[in-house]
């Protein structure tokens, strides 16, 4: 009766102390022929992401949704190069006349430009003189409102404007009409293109012309055109390209 007693109680015991089946590992459910447990709520199944808040002590992963364009800003020089390539100088910073020339002058003479292009590199943007030596505005673009055409010798001028708004006509300003966001920036290869846009509203193919003759640029629609209506071998001009360079 005692011993019987004992008995009871160390199966009691036993029963007590012996994990349940759905706490043992699979090892043990495996050795009792059971299959393994299926995976706990919470656990990490390959392909998932940690939920933040069932994981401590882990910092929060940044959130994978995707971030909004931001601005990257750019200063330097504008570098004036030929229509064959060759490096003419830079823009010049004059206190007449502003920026509408290459730069033969000493360092002083050297514009400064800063702007902001969106990182997927789209998008009209304007350019922003930084070390003017000439009274304001401070942007640099368009400054008269002919209609530049194909077949068409008409000519806007290039100089400091007041800020207006992409794709808008030429608004006028003092004795000049501006538009000042007719760039483009070239993030690889660093040119700047000029999209001048007519007084109709319609976009016109657009040259920058230099007349090495009197150190001048402007923006012609038909350089052709423009040199075949030239009476005088001085004012023939042929195409440059601006680039974005570092300062010294
Ligand atoms: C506007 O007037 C200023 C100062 O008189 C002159 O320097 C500039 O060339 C003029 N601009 C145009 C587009 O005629
Ligand atoms: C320079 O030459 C261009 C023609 O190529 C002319 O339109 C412009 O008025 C000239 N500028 C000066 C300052 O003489």
């Amino acid at each position: 009766m005692h011993s019987f007693f004992v008995a009871c109680l160390a199966l009691l015991f036993a029963a007590l102390t012996i994990a349940a089946p759905q706490d043992w590992t699979n090892a043990q459910r495996l050795a009792r022929g059971l299959p393994p447990s299926p995976p706990k709520f919470g656990r990490i199944l390959p392909g998932y992401v940690r939920s933040p808040t069932t994981v401590s002590g882990e910092k929060r992963s940044p959130s994978p949704s995707p971030s909004p364009s931001p601005l990257k800003k750019y200063e330097g020089r504008v570098q004036v190069v030929s229509y064959d390539g060759e490096p003419l100088g830079y823009l010049r910073n004059w206190a007449t006349d502003s920026v509408s020339g290459v730069n033969y002058g000493g360092p002083s003479s050297e514009l400064h430009v800063s702007f902001t292009v969106p990182n997927s590199g789209k998008g009209l943007i304007n350019i922003l003189a930084t070390n003017p030596n000439f009274p304001a505005p401070y942007y640099i673009g368009t400054t008269t409102s002919a209609t530049l055409a194909p077949g068409s010798p008409s000519v806007v001028g290039f100089g400091n404007v007041e800020n207006t708004p992409p794709l808008s006509p030429p608004v006028p300003y003092a004795n000049q009409s501006d538009e000042s966001d007719i760039w483009t920036f070239d993030l690889t290869t660093k040119q700047l293109k000029a999209y001048y846009i007519n007084p109709d509203g319609s976009s016109a193919d657009t040259t920058i012309a230099y007349n090495i003759w009197n150190n001048s640029i402007f923006f012609v629609g038909d350089i052709d055109a423009y040199n075949k209506a030239v009476t005088d071998p001085d004012y023939l001009v042929s195409s440059v390209t601006f680039y974005l360079a570092d300062l010294d």
